[in-house]
């Protein structure tokens, strides 16, 4: 059974819909660990109530981002996994640790790349008058927020909505995808090649997966 260990550093209700999907397995494979950034995230209390095991490694620790970046690679790396998630990590990455993990570490963004990278971006979306918005899931890369997009999902932003509509909206959504796109990886589906993602040996478009 493949291996994942997830970050996070918040509420981790994308943590929860990857639990529900391992329990229910419609994801191949085990949650062998689960850090955060910080001590207070709910989804460490998610983690402990199904068993995994569950760390905090604070940054306050540490002398630099490379010294945290290097004891959370030995930390992680000590559970042996196949694959890295990244579901609400809210860290700039070293580079030394995203080139450890290079082809086997997802992330979820909350916002259809490359439009609004960063922070803040159901509010950047409201205020720019989109009438669309959604979620990406994308390889890491050294680009923040910028590696090859695997699958996104839209959804409508409406004239009186609030950026908590919003967001709830979207979460909706990255709970259904982030657990198709991890299994896929975890399946051995899903390969990061030449700076893009191929999905049984198909390179996808800049957009991620489409179904036809
Ligand atoms: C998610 O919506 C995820 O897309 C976002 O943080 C939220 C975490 O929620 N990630 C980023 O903004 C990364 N740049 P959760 O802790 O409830 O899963």
């Amino acid at each position: 059974m493949k291996r994942i260990v997830v970050l996070i550093s918040g509420s981790g209700s994308n943590l929860q819909a990857i639990i529900d999907a391992c329990q229910q397995q419609r994801i191949n494979g085990s949650l062998a660990a689960v850090f955060s950034n910080k001590a207070s995230a709910y989804g460490l209390v998610r983690a402990q109530e199904a068993g995994i095991p569950a760390h905090a490694l604070s940054p306050q620790a540490f002398a630099d981002r490379e010294a945290f970046d290097r004891a959370l690679m030995a930390e992680i790396d000590a559970y042996t996994p196949d694959v890295v998630v990244l579901a609400g990590y809210m860290r700039i990455l070293s580079p030394a640790f995203v080139q450890h993990y290079a082809g086997k570490m997802l992330n979820i963004h909350p916002s259809l790349l490359p439009r609004y990278p960063g922070l803040h971006t159901h509010r950047q979306a409201i205020d720019n008058g989109d009438e669309e918005h959604g979620t990406s899931v994308h390889f890491v890369t050294e680009e923040l927020d910028g590696g090859p997009v695997i699958l996104q999902a839209r959804v409508p932003i409406f004239a009186d909505d609030s950026e908590e509509e919003v967001m709830a909206r979207v979460q909706h959504q990255e709970h259904a995808i982030y657990p198709l796109v991890i299994n896929w990886l975890v399946e051995g589906r899903l390969a990061m090649r030449d700076n893009a993602a191929w999905l049984d040996n198909v390179q996808l478009p800049a957009q991620g997966y489409a179904e036809e």
